[in-house]
């Protein structure tokens, strides 16, 4: 018998009620429908609407996918991020919300005229990419050590349309990424979290995310902010600025570290649920 938008519904609340209340039900049903077609309204308006067999198996697997606890964005492929939508496969991080505050503030402060800005550890792209659509005449160039980052990250800016320049590099090993002098901002949302936080962690992160973009040592977890802010003290103009996503718990560490390394204004940031997030510092301010 033909199976139709109801069946799907009424199979996604048997199979998934004791994962997702209600609301995330429905925003799963209108998500993985409209990848085969169908607006929110059709999904409201026409429970009847038929859906072909090829479509209903599609969806029964993805259904089913989302009960080994896979994020519903690897599962549709794409993330909304900044008003853009982003693709996502398991080679990247799923942008978070937290990052898109990262991406304000760095062009809430950019003042200098088509500004020289490096991502470290783009990922998806998504910060990269954002920026370059944002500040008028940017010129953006992300870095990732995974080649497999880097090809998602190509797509998305493609996909955005972004200038963005990519390029495969260790940032703990590379001494030569970029000239003295020659950036006005540096932008990271490095990996930060420790083997300790990975107790806390759920399932969908855990079993899915590249480990590779997550975790550090618990022996040191600023690794990154150290390699990073030593590395940017050479990269960055006189007046050029410094923005790194961090981990909540070693705000204080964080600032202290950049200030040892003789970064000027160096400031912590909260996030929109009052979580030390953000670190931002200048270079030589005048
Ligand atoms: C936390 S993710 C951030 C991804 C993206 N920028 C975002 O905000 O969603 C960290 C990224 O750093 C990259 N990475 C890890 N180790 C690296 C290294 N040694 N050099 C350069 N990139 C690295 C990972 O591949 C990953 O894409």
């Amino acid at each position: 018998m033909d199976k139709t938008i109801a069946d799907i519904q009424a199979e996604a609340r048997r199979i998934l009620s004791g994962l997702y209340n209600q609301r995330e039900l429905q925003q799963i049903v209108f998500e993985l429908l409209a990848c085969v077609g169908f607006s929110r309204v059709q999904v409201i308006a026409c429970p009847d609407a038929k859906l072909s067999e090829t479509d209903y198996q599609r969806l029964s697997g993805q259904l089913k996918r989302l009960t080994e606890s896979e994020p519903l964005q690897y599962i549709v492929g794409t993330e909304r991020f900044m008003d853009m939508d982003f693709c996502v496969c398991r080679d990247v991080l799923i942008p978070r919300p937290e990052t898109a505050e990262l991406v304000r503030l760095v062009a809430d402060r950019c003042t200098a005229p088509s500004p020289r800005i490096a991502d470290i550890g783009t990922g998806s792209g998504c910060i990269a990419v954002s920026l370059a659509k944002l500040i008028d005449g940017a010129q953006v160039t992300a870095v990732d050590v995974s080649e497999a980052a880097l090809a998602v990250a190509r797509q998305n800016a493609e996909r955005n349309s972004a200038q963005v320049e990519f390029v495969c590099a260790d940032i703990l090993a590379d001494n030569q990424l970029f000239a003295p002098q020659s950036l006005d901002i540096v932008v990271s949302n490095p990996p930060y979290v420790t083997e300790t936080d990975k107790q806390q962690m759920s399932r969908n992160v855990l079993d899915y995310e590249p480990h590779l973009a997550l975790f550090v040592p618990d022996a040191d977890p600023l690794l990154f902010y150290r390699r990073i802010a030593t590395q940017s003290a050479q990269w960055l103009k006189s007046g050029g600025q410094l923005f790194c996503e961090i981990n909540e718990r070693f705000g204080r560490e964080t600032v202290q570290l950049i200030e040892n390394l003789q970064f000027d204004n160096v400031e912590l940031h909260r996030d929109f649920y009052g979580k030390d997030r953000m670190v931002s510092a200048v270079w030589n301010a005048k």
